[in-house]
């Protein structure tokens, strides 16, 4: 479903884009890459960038071919960082990229962005999600983060809670829908790369060893790079604005202590 399709795949140097951009190639489509670090990966193009600012978002922009078929968003920093480099990376980075990106996909492309278990609470946060989502363009992220009070502890929830939001908001602006581009979201629970260890620094050992323990093991990139890669395919035509949990039951299992049942 990939043969022949070209996709632009974010933070390919580790975890779950660099088996992404293997499993893409495998598939038969071309990657280019796009990461901060430089990959291992060799059979694929490659574009060394920082999508933590308005200028490392736009000199991608300035390299890339006028047409492919996807955008898969899966660079992120972990919050142990702080507050606006991850909600740079994980919010306003990628979604600069999407934007900028929108009249280069094919009609009927797609975005697929990589948020995570750890957004389950934008419905709880959603006024100060879409506060922060209706900030346009690629903000003084510094600002935005001291306007809300953010945590550099809680940067890390409330950039997925901002990214699911607006993966539901993207899949109906103009910008996309006018083209047939579908937006997507895939969150893992843990995975095991090298980001989980900074988890247990930022959100404690307890939470992602009971997180681990409700599924019965963490995931692996393995697991999660052929849902990305199905919703970049033309078989997930009729998925839009969809958030796909790839986690082994987790998300079940928090609805369910939620919920009561
Ligand atoms: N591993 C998990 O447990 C887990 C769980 C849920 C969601 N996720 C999400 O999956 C995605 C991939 O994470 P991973 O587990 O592969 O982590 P990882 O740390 O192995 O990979 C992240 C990649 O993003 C790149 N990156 C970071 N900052 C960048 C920047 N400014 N510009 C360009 N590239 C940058 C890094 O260099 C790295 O190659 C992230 O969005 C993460 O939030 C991971």
């Amino acid at each position: 479903m990939l043969f022949g399709k070209t996709l632009l795949i974010t933070g390919v140097s580790s975890g779950i884009g660099a088996r992404t951009a293997e499993f893409a190639g495998q598939l038969g489509a071309d990657v280019i890459g796009v990461d901060v670090r430089e990959p291992s990966l060799a059979s694929m193009a490659f574009i060394k960038g920082d999508l933590s600012s308005k200028s490392g978002v736009d000199e991608i922009v300035a390299q890339l071919p006028k047409r492919f078929d996807a955008l898969c968003n899966v660079a992120g920093l972990s919050g142990a960082t702080g507050a606006v480099g991850t909600l740079s990376v994980n919010f306003y980075g990628l979604r600069a990229l999407s934007e900028a990106v929108a009249p280069r996909l094919r009609e009927g492309g797609a975005i697929v962005n990589v948020a995570s278990i750890a957004g389950y609470g934008w419905r709880a946060n959603q006024n100060r999600a879409l506060s922060m989502i209706n900030v346009e363009g690629f903000p003084d992220v510094a600002e935005v983060v001291a306007g809300h009070a953010i945590q550099d502890s809680e940067s890390y929830p409330v950039s997925k809670e901002l990214l699911l939001l607006w993966t539901f908001r993207a899949a109906h602006l103009e910008r996309f829908k006018s083209r047939g581009i579908r937006v997507n979201a895939v969150s893992p629970g843990p995975v095991e790369t090298p980001i989980l260890k900074q988890f247990r620094a930022v959100l404690g050992d307890s939470r992602v060893d009971s997180d681990i323990s409700a599924v019965g093991r963490a995931g692996t990139p393995a697991d999660i790079a052929p849902v990305i890669l199905f919703l970049c395919s033309d078989g997930a035509r009729w998925i839009n604005g969809a958030n796909i949990a790839a986690d082994g039951g987790l998300e079940a299992a928090v609805n369910a202590q939620v919920l009561g049942f």
